[in-house]
């Protein structure tokens, strides 16, 4: 009994730092802050092959225009689109870049990361 006051009373309070930490930024709910020396490290183990010269269709990171396309659709889109695969009019987005053991903020720091590379602004 005690045990479940205290995990429904931890669990209340979680949420509710949670709800609070998605309240900057203007809406748009996206609380995901952008660690760009994850985003490097991510990049270089499980994107490189692909986004840096532009391989099978891929945006290369000297590639502005394509990232510009990209950073029009919002982080929350690319970031869902890096999580579970994408196949666009250019090509095909594997799975996580198939980097299995990567987390959802794994992708939004390796994203951040090559938009910045290519000298593209996130849109939001
Ligand atoms: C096997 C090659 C390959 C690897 C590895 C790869 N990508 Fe991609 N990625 C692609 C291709 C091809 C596209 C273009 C799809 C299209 O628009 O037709 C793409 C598109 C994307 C997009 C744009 C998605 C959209 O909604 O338009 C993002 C974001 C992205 N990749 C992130 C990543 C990240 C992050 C990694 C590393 C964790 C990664 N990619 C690794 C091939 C790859």
């Amino acid at each position: 009994m005690i045990k479940r006051t205290f995990i429904s009373l931890f669990g209340g309070l979680l949420f509710g730092i949670l709800l609070s930490s998605c309240g900057g930024g203007g809406g748009g709910g996206d609380a995901m802050t952008a660690n760009l020396a994850n985003g490097e490290a991510i990049y270089k183990k499980a994107c490189i092959a692909c986004h840096m010269t532009g391989v099978a269709g891929a945006a290369a990171l000297t590639d502005k225009p394509r990232w510009e396309e990209n950073a029009a659709k919002g982080m929350a889109t690319l970031t869902q689109s890096a999580m579970s695969g994408y196949t666009g009019k250019y090509g095909v987005m594997p799975e996580k870049g198939t980097c299995m053991d990567c987390s959802e903020q794994d992708m939004f720091d390796a994203i951040s990361y090559m938009m910045d590379k290519a000298g593209v602004k996130p849109v939001k």
